[in-house]
């Protein structure tokens, strides 16, 4: 008989499942929408959250991404009345603390959150992140970010922030200097372009270190996301825009030498669910109206992403073709086009933004896309968002966990459960 070991099937098993998240931000919930719940306005204790991190994990959902930012934005119609009746940016509370409370409430769920480099002292955040990962025994993580907004920069006192490219020079020296306050067991003495500290280590971590997550779109991003990331959470747009974000991630790993399969590549979508197709493309034309409170978040969110005042438009016309801006180009042009023989109304109604992939129907079939996608784009998983230019919802969250979830459980596309170890190493393993 043929002696030769059967070569263990787990792995194909294990590479076929995907990682999925979760993308949290500490704000309003559904408050003025039909699935308020009984308490609408009672997001601010983080009960709401807290919860919805169990519903995480009794789903078996591998992480949550808790969002950040501490601007009040002023894009639309220059001044924050917008801002306030849509509730895209603010009011918001800090992720740290409801990261803690998180904590304490799961056992196995990663917890990752978004600190920026050009907010936090490096010796601040490294102890942050240390401390979060012993009271998590294991399951922290940071999405690293550099900023966008000179709101953010005025909080801290400065006028602007640095330029793109100089803030992912700064943010190369800052993880390194805060790798050292993770790892130099005999203190450290780090004097760098941008840095110089000289200080006992902080507060070791329990994992080696929190496992590192990025977002990099840019080409100075993306180099940055490959140097660093465990782990990137991603939009572009569609199959192939998908399948060349990754694929450029993976060059860049295997030039520096890495195993590309050491980084994880996750892409945010906000599947839209129903008891039919038809169910769930009714849902989509609704959230995606062109009038009603949606439409008001989306323009006020397009607004903010963008940096372009969008309240200057009429909204039932072309955008001007000699309409310039200081903010995001690529977009005003986009909106240029899709606006042509339209109206910026009919232009955004009945499709959604800041997604990678339109998943509309049934549990099942949007189930059959996801995976079609996987197999097309060899991506690692999903970032869940809910998306649509609404808030947040327990009928949403419940949409998503006992229907999607258990439909790409059923497929072994999901976990049913978690592996052993710290949350890096149960990454590490799938
Ligand atoms: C899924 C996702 C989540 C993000 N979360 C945050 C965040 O919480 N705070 C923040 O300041 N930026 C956040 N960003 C912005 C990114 O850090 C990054 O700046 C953006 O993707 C543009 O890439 P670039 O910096 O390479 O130009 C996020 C981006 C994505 C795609």
């Amino acid at each position: 008989m043929n002696a030769e070991p059967t070569p263990p099937t787990t792995s194909h098993d294990e590479r076929r499942r995907m990682v999925l998240g979760w993308f949290m931000n500490y704000m309003p919930t559904a408050w003025n929408r039909p699935w308020a719940g009984s308490t609408p306005t009672g997001w601010t204790d983080g009960e709401f959250y807290v919860d919805m991190a169990r519903a995480l994990e009794r789903a078996s959902i591998d992480l949550v991404m808790l969002e950040d930012s501490s601007v009040v934005p002023e894009n639309f119609g220059s001044s924050m009345t917008a801002e306030f009746k849509a509730t895209t940016k603010a009011p918001k509370h800090d992720p740290l603390p409801l990261a803690a409370a998180i904590s304490q409430a799961t056992e196995r769920l990663g917890i990752v959150t978004t600190m920026s480099t050009s907010l936090y002292p490096p010796h601040r955040l490294a102890q942050l992140q240390a401390t979060l990962d012993q009271l998590s025994d294991g399951r922290a993580g940071w999405n690293i970010v550099t900023s966008f907004e000179n709101l953010a920069a005025q909080n801290v006192g400065l006028d602007t922030l640095w330029e793109h490219d100089e803030r992912y020079a700064r943010a190369e020296e800052y993880v390194s200097l805060v790798d050292e306050f993770w790892t130099g067991a005999d203190g450290v003495a780090f004097d760098g372009d941008y840095y110089a500290a000289a200080a006992p280590s902080a507060l070791p971590p329990v994992q080696r270190r929190p496992v590192l997550c990025q977002a990099g779109g840019s080409s100075a991003g993306m180099d940055f996301a490959a140097r660093w990331a465990d782990l990137i959470v991603s939009v572009p747009t569609g199959l192939p825009a998908m399948k060349a974000y990754r694929d450029g991630i993976r060059q860049r790993l295997e030039r520096a030498g890495t195993d590309p399969d050491s980084c994880r590549v996750l892409y945010m979508v906000t599947p839209i669910l129903g008891e039919t197709v038809a169910e769930a493309e009714a849902k989509e034309a609704r959230m995606y109206s062109a009038d009603g409170d949606n439409f008001l978040r989306r323009l006020v969110q397009l607004s903010n992403v963008s940096e372009i005042d969008f309240a200057q438009y009429d909204l039932d016309r072309p955008i001007p073709e000699d309409a310039t801006t200081n903010g995001a180009q690529s977009i005003l042009d986009a909106m240029k086009a899709a606006t042509r023989g339209s109206s910026l109304r009919q232009a955004m109604a009945g499709k959604g933004e800041s997604t990678s992939l339109r998943l509309v129907g049934t549990p099942q079939t949007v189930a059959d896309q996801m995976e079609e996608a996987m197999e097309f784009v060899g991506g690692d998983g999903f970032l869940l968002f809910h998306g649509g230019g609404g808030l947040i919802s327990r009928h949403y969250l419940d949409e998503v966990l006992d229907g999607l979830v258990p439909e790409l459980q059923r497929r072994g596309l999901a976990q049913t459960g978690y592996g052993p170890g710290t949350f890096g190493e149960r990454l590490a393993a799938r």
